[in-house]
Formats: C-alpha cells, sequence, structure tokens
C-alpha cells in the first residue's frame, strides 16, 4: 500500500497559528506575511509525569524542602527567585548582541566551578568561539563541556554519555529534531524541541537553560507558545548604547515576578551592580529643569531613577509625543490631566519623556514624577535637587497612595535626599523617618508651590 503523504498546513511564524490554506495576515496575532509552510506535525505528548498515581487530599502531600543551587552570581540568583531550581526549564530572552550567551555562559562557569558538570550546546558557534569568549570571562573550569551542534536527538545521545548536571541550549531557533522535516527555528520545530527539552529536563531533573532571540515585536521569536511550556521566563533588556543589562523576570513558577537583576556590561563580562540607583543617578545634570528622581519599585526591591522631559513648542501642526522607557499612553494621559486639572496646556507643545540609563519603568507610581518634570520643562525652572516624589495621578488629579512607601524613601534617604512628595495617604505609615521632609499631596492643584 501507498504510503500517504504527509498533510501540509501553513502555520504563523509569529504565534504560531495553523491553518490549512495560505493567509497574507494572520487572523490570531495580525501580522502580515508570517505564514510558511510545514507538514503536520505529530507533536510528542507532554509526559511530564510518566504514570498519574491516585488522587490525594493536598493536606496529604507532603513537601520535599526546596533545594535551590545558587549560582553566586547574587543579582541572577534573585531574579530566579532565590536560585536555580533542579528540573527546571529556564527562557532566557533577549535582542541579538545583548549579552544572552555571555550571561549564561558566566552561569554556567560558575556553576561548573561548584562542582557541578555542565553541557553547553551551541548551534551558533564553534567550541574556539567560545573558548576565546570564556577567555575574556577569565573563566577556567574541567567541568564545562562544550558542544556544537544543532540536532536535539544527537545533544540527547550525547547527554546520555556524559551526564550532565545542567545543560544550556543556545540557541532554541538554531536546533532542530529529526522527527519533523520543517526548517529550524520554525514555529512546528521550536515547539517540538522545547517539549522534548522540557520532558528530558523534568525526567532526569537537570536544570536547562534555553536561549530564544527576539523578534522586532519584542516576543522571542515565533512563539508565544514556548512561554507556557518553560518554567521561568527572564528577559534580557538594555539600550545597545547603555553598558546597563536589566535581567527581569516575567514568569516564574518558582517565584515572584517582576524581579530584576541589574548588570553592567565591562570588557569581562557581566559585571553585577549592586547599589543599581547610585548608578542610574550618576550623570544626572545640575541645575537643569525637566530632570526629577522617583523611587520605583522593581520586584521586592526599590530603585531610584531620573525621569527625564523635554517640552517646547511644536514647529509642526501635529506636536510629536516621544517616551523612552514609559509607557506613551500614559504620557497622553497625564497631559490630558495637567490640562484641565493644573491648568497647563501642553496640548500644542512637543513632549519627549525619556529614563535615564535605559530601565523601564511601567508602575503607575511613577505618573507623579513624569507629570513635574513635564511642569518643571514647560516652566523652564529646575526641581529641588534634594527631592524625590513618588505617586499614582488619577483622571480627577487626584494623587493616590503606592504600596511599599517606606522601602521607597528608605532608599531615597540612602542616597541623600532629603525631601519627599508623595500622597497624603501615604505620610501616615512613613512618619517615623527622621531627617526626611515629608509633603503630602491629595491632589496635584498645588505642585507648582511645592516643586519650585
Ligand atoms: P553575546 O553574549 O554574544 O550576545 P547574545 O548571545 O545575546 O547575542 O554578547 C555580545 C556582546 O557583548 C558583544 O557585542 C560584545 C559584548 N561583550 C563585552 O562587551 N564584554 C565581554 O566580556 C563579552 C564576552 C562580550
Ligand atoms: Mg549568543
Amino acid at each position: 500500500m501507498m504510503k500517504k503523504p504527509k498533510k501540509l498546513i501553513y502555520a504563523c511564524q509569529s504565534c504560531g497559528y495553523q491553518t490549512p490554506k495560505w493567509l497574507g495576515r494572520c487572523p490570531d496575532c495580525g501580522q502580515w506575511n508570517t505564514f510558511v509552510e510545514e507538514a503536520q506535525d505529530t507533536p510528542t505528548r507532554t509526559n511530564v509525569h510518566a504514570t498519574m498515581g491516585q488522587p490525594q487530599p493536598i493536606n496529604a502531600i507532603s513537601l520535599d524542602p526546596e533545594i535551590r543551587v545558587k549560582t553566586g552570581i547574587l543579582e541572577f540568583d534573585r531574579t530566579l527567585g532565590g536560585g536555580l531550581v533542579p528540573g527546571s526549564l529556564v527562557l532566557i530572552g533577549g535582542d541579538p548582541g545583548i549579552g544572552k550567551s555571555t550571561l549564561v555562559l558566566q552561569v554556567a562557569g560558575k556553576l561548573s566551578q561548584g562542582g557541578l558538570k555542565a553541557l553547553y550546546l551551541s548551534g551558533e558557534e564553534s567550541p574556539q568561539q567560545i573558548k576565546i569568549r570564556s577567555e575574556r570571562l577569565s573563566l577556567h573550569s574541567d567541568n564545562l563541556y562544550i558542544l556544537s551542534g544543532t540536532c536535539i536527538e544527537e545533544l540527547f545521545n550525547k547527554f546520555e554519555a556524559l551526564n550532565p548536571n545542567l545543560l544550556v541550549v543556545d540557541s532554541i531557533q538554531t536546533v532542530y529534531t529529526n522527527a519533523l522535516p520543517s526548517a529550524p527555528g520554525s514555529v512546528g520545530q521550536v515547539r517540538e524541541v522545547t517539549t522534548r527539552l522540557l520532558n528530558w529536563t523534568k525526567m532526569s531533573n537537570v536544570p536547562t537553560f534555553l536561549i530564544g532571540h527576539v523578534t522586532k515585536e519584542g516576543a522571542i521569536a515565533g512563539p508565544k507558545v514556548l512561554e507556557h511550556l518553560v518554567d521561568t521566563v527572564l528577559y534580557i533588556e538594555g539600550e545597545g548604547n547603555h553598558a546597563f543589562r536589566i535581567l527581569r523576570s516575567v514568569k516564574n513558577r518558582y517565584g515572584s515576578t517582576n524581579e530584576i537583576g541589574v548588570f553592567e556590561m565591562k570588557d569581562a563580562g557581566l559585571e553585577e551592580v549592586s547599589n543599581p540607583s547610585r548608578l542610574f543617578l550618576e550623570e544626572r545634570p545640575e541645575n537643569t529643569s525637566g530632570s526629577v528622581v522617583i523611587p520605583c519599585l522593581e520586584g521586592t526591591r526599590p530603585v531610584l531613577v531620573e525621569i527625564q522631559a523635554l517640552v517646547g513648542p511644536s514647529p509642526f501642526g501635529m506636536p510629536r509625543r516621544t517616551a523612552i522607557g514609559v509607557d506613551h499612553n500614559r504620557i497622553s494621559l497625564l497631559v490630558a490631566v495637567l490640562g484641565k486639572r493644573m491648568g497647563i496646556e501642553m496640548g500644542d507643545q512637543d513632549i519627549f519623556v525619556n529614563v535615564a540609563g535605559g530601565l523601564r519603568v511601567n508602575e503607575p507610581g511613577a505618573d507623579l514624577g513624569i507629570i513635574s518634570a513635564m511642569v518643571s520643562s514647560f516652566l523652564d525652572k529646575p526641581v529641588d535637587r534634594n527631592m524625590v516624589l513618588f505617586g499614582e495621578v488619577g483622571l480627577a488629579g487626584e494623587i493616590r497612595g503606592v504600596s511599599q512607601p517606606e522601602l521607597r524613601i528608605k532608599e531615597a534617604q540612602k542616597l541623600g535626599f532629603t525631601r519627599c512628595v508623595l500622597s497624603g495617604s501615604n505620610v501616615e505609615s512613613c512618619k517615623k523617618f527622621k531627617g526626611m521632609e515629608l509633603v503630602g499631596m491629595d491632589s496635584i492643584r498645588g505642585l507648582v508651590d511645592v516643586l519650585f
């Protein structure tokens, strides 16, 4: 009997949506021209737990004390939620050239120096290239094994022979499985290879780092599907022309998310930054309008950052709004609130807002700082150098309290700030701070008097 030819389908390379017919635009994620012909895959079933066992009452389940392997790189351990959990699959994403391979090689090096046997599979670089990088990092270890290749079946063979305690796959877009005819990096391949790695990791209890490139749109190439599969997703962020790198956890089955680790890219690899606030404020301009400092919270950790704004009359009919490091829509909202509640009209002004140092600030607690920076630039008056501000601003112009005001004030005090503007509701819990003048405000109406 003749074998039935494999059915062809079209898969969106951006989100993994599948259709039997080619389409120009993906109905799921809206991207154009992303459909590529792939053979219908027969995916591996995720048999993470080989046998199902019996249902048991939750109270009867005993907990083994959690064993986490410390990598010795504190910023990295913190982002992971306190260390690496055995049997976890950790995805590390970021733009090309941001430092993914460097970071993971440093981590694997540290762990192997601590006695673990580590296997580093690279589909992008030859062993010599990795050796050159390890020389730069002054990394010497007898327990770190380098393998160049792209076939996952071969990797598993080598894995069995070597029996390591840590696996690194650099990068998921370059490895493929023989079981599928489609090209490496296609959605089908990426998903299948990740599923296999997941099974492998869970069965062998060996932690695995998976490196993934990020597309222009900022998603890990192709598959959002990847994010469901893995246990932990870390992103390395940073502006190409800044040396700071921020490692952010966006998903973590073993710890809290939104934790960040701060690094600086140096000649000898990524160096930990244990006091990021000082670093972010280092080059703060003196006596310049449009610059304010806010204490924001990144995970459990307060970080002081400088918000800069430049506001000036627009030479064109359509005023520009540019936001780097803060949400663009938030700026428009705050401009509207300023006009309505403070009578400061910026509708016809070009507005640029920037978070110095390349950090991204997503919390609403930054509102008051953003507003102050814009007003300061608009009126061309510098704000008090020793002042910090935080608070969420509502549509009625009210200033709302934010979480953990004590932590924020403590950090500001550590760096020598003496005055803090915050919401009236937050003042109560912060009275105990000596040497810090607290200015509680319930509305932005009186802000100009306080700032200048
Ligand atoms: P890399 O880890 O190769 O990036 P990725 O794997 O994310 O693509 O890092 C590449 C950049 O880092 C490269 O431009 C050089 C720089 N770099 C340093 O500045 N110092 C170093 O010690 C190393 C190893 C790299
Ligand atoms: Mg790389």
